[in-house]
């Protein structure tokens, strides 16, 4: 697990994307992107929009697949995991929208649903690089704590943290859905490349149980400690209850250059 502990979430973003952008031109045109909603990775979808408008990336060819989306929202609803990817994901990256997948939250048959949407991404040929934000719970996509380590694509209730750390996208508590689709930490561990972004003092607990902790499905980001290929790339606030937060910061300064990435400004982060 690599750890990258940034001034701040304009940095979060600068890094990630140009790790992102890495894989991608390594892979080439038809990169797979895993892609997480939230406001963790918004830095990042406009670090990788700049590089696109740049003529720096090209995701043209690319596709995309998102960890999840709610059940019970009307299609269309602009808080659908559906529109926001649209909206923050699809359009500024250049992305195809006919080749950016969502969980079908709106299927009549919800588990055909997730079955489905497990063949597509492995029909993609799996997921190149996955982009994951954090839950103040500790949850990646939606799987709460208690989530099977080993889960796929499935139907979960959300804990009532989560739906009420959601309540500000919605007028009301009670209009925050109860249920999701979400891919599972199964499906997200089978990523080739992770990378997990996390900003403020209010993730330093979830932070610490992902980097720090035992793996446990309590806290289901501590599985990633399982994953070959994980970057953690957070701001200093996130990072304050980090026990070896100078270690991470001394193997980052030391990393040779092949191993750090090039940032949008052309420089070696
Ligand atoms: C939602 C999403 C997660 C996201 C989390 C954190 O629950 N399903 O994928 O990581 O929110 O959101 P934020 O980044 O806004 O704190």
């Amino acid at each position: 697990m690599d750890v990258i502990i940034c001034k701040n979430d304009t940095e979060v973003g600068a890094y990630a994307a140009a790790k992102i952008a890495k894989v991608a031109r390594q892979v080439g045109s038809q990169v797979t992107i895993g892609v997480a909603t939230g406001s963790s990775p918004l830095r990042t979808y406009q670090a990788l929009a700049a590089m696109v408008a740049a003529g720096q990336l090209d995701l043209s060819q690319g596709s995309a697949f998102a960890l999840d989306e709610y059940v019970g929202l009307p299609f269309g609803h602009p808080q659908t995991y559906h529109e926001v990817i649209r909206k923050t994901v699809t359009e500024p990256l250049g992305l195809d929208p006919a080749r950016v997948h969502c969980p079908n939250g709106f299927a009549e048959d919800l588990r055909q649903a997730c079955a489905d949407y497990e063949a597509a991404i492995k029909q993609a040929g799996g997921v190149d690089i996955q982009i994951l934000g954090l839950g103040s719970n500790g949850h990646i996509g939606f799987n709460e704590p208690t989530s099977s380590l080993n889960s796929r694509t499935r139907i979960k209730t959300l804990t009532e943290q989560t739906r009420k750390d959601n309540q500000r996208f919605f007028a009301s508590l009670d209009e925050v859905p109860r249920h999701c689709l979400t891919q599972g930490l199964g499906t997200i561990m089978a990523a080739r490349h992770v990378v997990l972004v996390a900003n403020g003092k209010n993730k330093a607990a979830a932070v610490k149980s992902v980097i720090e902790g035992p793996i446990t499905a309590m806290f289901p980001g501590s599985v990633l400690q399982m994953h070959q290929w994980a970057t953690i790339i957070i701001d200093e606030a996130a990072a304050t209850e980090l026990e070896l937060a100078d270690y991470y910061r001394q193997m980052y300064d030391n990393l040779p250059d092949w191993q750090r990435v090039m940032l949008p400004t052309g420089d070696v982060g």
